[in-house]
């Protein structure tokens, strides 16, 4: 048996199409929620829309500084783990959050062998939390599933001389499966058939600093275009004492199928996401990230996205450049999570 370990809103959406994997492949799967998502607009609607009805334990860890939030899920992962030692073959984990470091963690001390789906990546920027989680993460785990060839490559240049597969990237296969489910399940309630652009702008570099966010929704302002922002929850109250520009509507976050339909619907996206970054590439929409790097090195080509610095150049310049090349398959051919499930028996489950 295997631990999957998730916690946050794109979490779910990865081990949606993972598990239904190793299903197919007869891997028995345990899914533990560490709970660092509990809002029900970020976490049971995601579980109930993509179909997850095998979490095994929900920890209930919440929010709470990095430490504290990393701290209790150790904890509670720890007695877990203790408990199914000697069933658990292996510990699962995705990304860069805090559950997945934690989680990490706990293997490694228990001496279980931890397997790191989108692993390699790097923004080489050690302010932001994830690049920490992510660089800890890599050199814990025993068995690292990559998006692209970068990720590989990047592992060697680090010196991870443990197994390191390319897979391609496990949220194509999300996209893949769900974008036809969401176009006939999901009536987008976005502006009509006029150009508009789908908002997330979340990360604490954006938006701890008040100034920063006001610049943000100054250029947002800007804009010859409506602008639709689902607004993560730790900004709730932030924007509600914001101004905002006429042509700026905050809603409720949107539920993954919600996001495809918008994304299938919108002109572009403003980001500062991972995950969107790759979605509107799938999506063939331009995308300007509100960050000085990315990690998805790849969909800068051709401009296809495009890294904006809001305090010093407007938004409506950035996104009057149109994409100068052709667009081209990124990140696989949507069946990551078939490679991730041979992958698994072949090197850890036989
Ligand atoms: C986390 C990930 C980030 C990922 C994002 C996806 C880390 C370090 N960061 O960021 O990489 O892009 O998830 O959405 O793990 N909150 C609620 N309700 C919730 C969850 C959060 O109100 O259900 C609020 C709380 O005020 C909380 C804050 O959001 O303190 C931040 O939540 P947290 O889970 O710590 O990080 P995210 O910003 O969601």
């Amino acid at each position: 048996m295997i631990i999957s370990v998730v916690g946050a809103r794109p979490q779910f959406i990865k081990a949606a199409v993972v598990s239904r994997g190793f299903s197919a492949a007869g891997i028995e799967e345990w899914i533990v929620h560490t709970g660092q998502h509990y809002d029900d607009a970020m976490s049971g609607r995601f579980l109930r829309e993509l179909g997850i009805n095998n979490v095994f334990a929900n920890l209930a860890c919440g929010s709470g500084s990095h430490a504290k939030q990393t701290a209790q899920m150790l904890i509670g992962l720890e007695e877990i783990m203790l408990e199914h030692a000697r069933r658990i073959k292996a510990v699962l984990v995705y990304g860069d959050t805090n559950s997945s470091v934690a989680a990490a963690l706990a293997a490694a001390k228990l001496t279980i062998p931890i397997v790191h789906v989108e692993a390699g990546l790097r923004s080489f920027n050690r302010s932001m939390p994830e690049e920490v989680n992510r660089v800890v993460v890599d050199h814990l785990s025993d068995l690292l599933f990559c998006s692209s060839g970068q990720g590989v490559e990047q592992l060697a240049r680090e010196g991870v001389a443990k197994r390191v597969i390319d897979v391609g990237d496990v949220m194509l296969d999300a996209f893949e499966t769900f974008m036809p489910v969401a176009q006939q399940s999901v009536r987008p309630h976005f502006p009509g058939s006029s150009p508009f652009a789908i908002v997330t702008i979340h990360r604490p570099s954006n938006t701890d600093d008040r100034e920063r966010l006001a610049r943000i929704v100054k250029a947002l302002g800007e804009l010859r275009f409506p602008c639709v922002w689902p607004v993560h929850p730790r900004l709730d109250e932030r924007m509600k004492q914001n101004d905002l520009p006429a042509n700026v509507r905050c809603v409720a976050p949107l539920s993954y199928f919600e996001m495809l339909a918008a994304l299938e619907a919108c002109s572009c996206v403003i980001t500062d996401s991972g995950g969107l970054q790759k979605e509107s590439y799938w999506a063939k929409k331009p995308c300007v990230t509100a960050r000085s790097e990315t990690e998805w090195v790849e969909t800068l080509e051709g401009g296809w996205n495009q890294l904006w610095d809001p305090l010093s150049e407007p938004l409506q310049s950035v996104l009057d450049r149109q994409p100068t090349t052709a667009w081209r398959p990124l990140y696989g051919d949507g069946k990551a999570s078939v490679r991730i499930a041979d992958g698994m028996r072949e090197h850890l489950l036989s």
